[in-house]
């Protein structure tokens, strides 16, 4: 099919995330290279583009690369996909070990999308505790189904639209540079919350130090000191979904590290197979699995512990530096400082936010006409590139940023 038979065909039938079926045309990806994409306009326009998005933020080692591909390819000739069900096989077995090693916890539940995994944590908590209700933060994004939309943020998530249990939800925390009264506030405020629903609720869960799609906050690493020495008085869990903060991205290994607290459960996602497919995991405590004793954790999807995402899962994992997104965090500083706009900067995360909404089709155009592809969302241009861009690329990233908001 050529593009014009493409663009038809997909507004004719595909569904894109968030979009009627009627919505804007999407670009066509004809082609995707290290840091670049190659994409085609619906009107025809042809770009080479640097990925600032790292598609949804997982690509972090680029496309086509040449150690995930060869992961991948090698897998491949053994066997595809098998059932977890009564079945093991070496890349579950050995990613697991990996995991543990890497984060502390004991056991990993693999499940195949962030979203899935935010509902085997629910679960589990549930089971461990015996108690249904959660304790989240305003502006929080855990993902988009069921149980996972009722601890996303209760006004800007889907609440309103679908039958999500109601959950408690803390205020927002304040800046990650916040002084010691505004933390206190919001302290104080946690702390009578928390003990109004300690008794119905199973576990807090949030997103470490960066709230993602919730609105690119970024928040005072002290809090989640908070929240451990709540949950430990009250006797519940603490959940951190890592899906978009791990595996360096905030410029730690875990987003959890700038307070230097353990959960007792923690998701992973996105960037776990650097990009290549879709898988995420679920770890815990001992003393959370033990409280489970003998009764079985209630999940199973089909393609859980999937062999060809746990190969290129552990040859991401070998990968992964995190001085580099650490470092990509001073050149996004700088990159982006003269950018209309308030500018913030963790890690390999740089966010300008607008007075306004963004008027996403023309500040992508303009992004692109400067060779770079952004995503805008709500008032916010953001990037969250690749760790393999070069610091010519980032600086490149951040001028067409730059442009776009000017
Ligand atoms: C913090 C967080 N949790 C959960 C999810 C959902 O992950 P997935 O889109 O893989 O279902 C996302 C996705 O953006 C996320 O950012």
């Amino acid at each position: 099919m050529n593009a014009a038979a493409l663009f038809a065909a997909d507004s004719r039938t595909v569904w894109h995330p968030y979009a009627p079926l009627n919505g804007p045309s999407p670009y066509l990806v004809t082609g995707a290279d290290g840091v670049r994409l190659s994409l085609t306009a619906p009107d025809g326009a042809e770009f080479e583009a640097i990925d600032a998005m790292s598609s949804w933020w997982c690509a972090i080692h680029g496309y086509r690369n040449p150690v995930l591909d060869a992961a991948a390819r090698a897998q491949l000739d053994r066997f595809s996909h098998v059932m977890f069900g009564g079945l093991t096989h070496e890349p579950a077995v050995a990613l697991a070990e990996r995991l543990t090693t890497m984060t502390g916890l004991d056991h990993v539940f693999l499940a195949d999308s962030g979203s899935v995994s935010v509902e085997v944590a629910l679960k589990l908590a549930v089971q461990a505790t015996g108690r249904k209700g959660f304790i989240a933060l305003r502006g929080a994004y855990h993902g988009d189904t069921t149980g996972a939309m009722g601890v996303c943020d209760p006004e800007d998530g889907m609440h309103s639209r679908f039958p999500v249990t109601s959950q408690t939800f803390l205020a927002r925390p304040p800046a990650f540079e916040a002084g010691e009264p505004e933390i206190a506030a919001w302290a104080a405020g946690a702390e009578l919350a928390v003990a109004a629903a300690a008794e119905r609720s199973a576990a807090i869960i949030v997103e470490p130090v960066l709230q993602g799609a919730g609105g690119m906050w970024m928040y005072a690493p002290e809090c989640l000191r908070v929240l451990r020495r709540l949950a430990d008085q009250h006797g519940l869990l603490l959940i951190f979904d890592e899906i978009a903060t791990g595996f360096g991205r905030t410029g730690r290994m875990w987003g959890a590290d700038w307070a230097g607290v353990a959960p007792d459960v923690m998701c992973v996602g996105k960037a776990l197979t650097g990009g290549y497919m879709s898988l995420a995991a679920v770890l815990c405590g001992a003393h959370v699995a033990d409280a489970l004793g003998d009764t079985p954790l209630m999940h199973g999807p089909t393609f859980m512990g999937n062999p060809l995402a746990c190969a290129v899962a552990l040859a991401s994992l070998d990968l992964v530096d995190v001085a580099r997104p650490a470092a990509i965090g001073s050149l996004l500083e700088q990159a982006l400082a003269p950018a209309r706009g308030s500018v913030r900067v963790l890690g390999a995360v740089g966010v300008v936010q607008l007075c306004e909404p963004v008027d996403v089709a023309r500040v992508t155009r303009v992004a692109l006409e400067h060779g770079v592809w952004v995503r805008p969302f709500r008032d916010l241009v953001y990037t969250m590139p690749p760790y393999v861009c070069s610091d010519a690329e980032i600086a490149a990233i951040g001028a067409a940023i730059c442009a776009a908001v000017a």
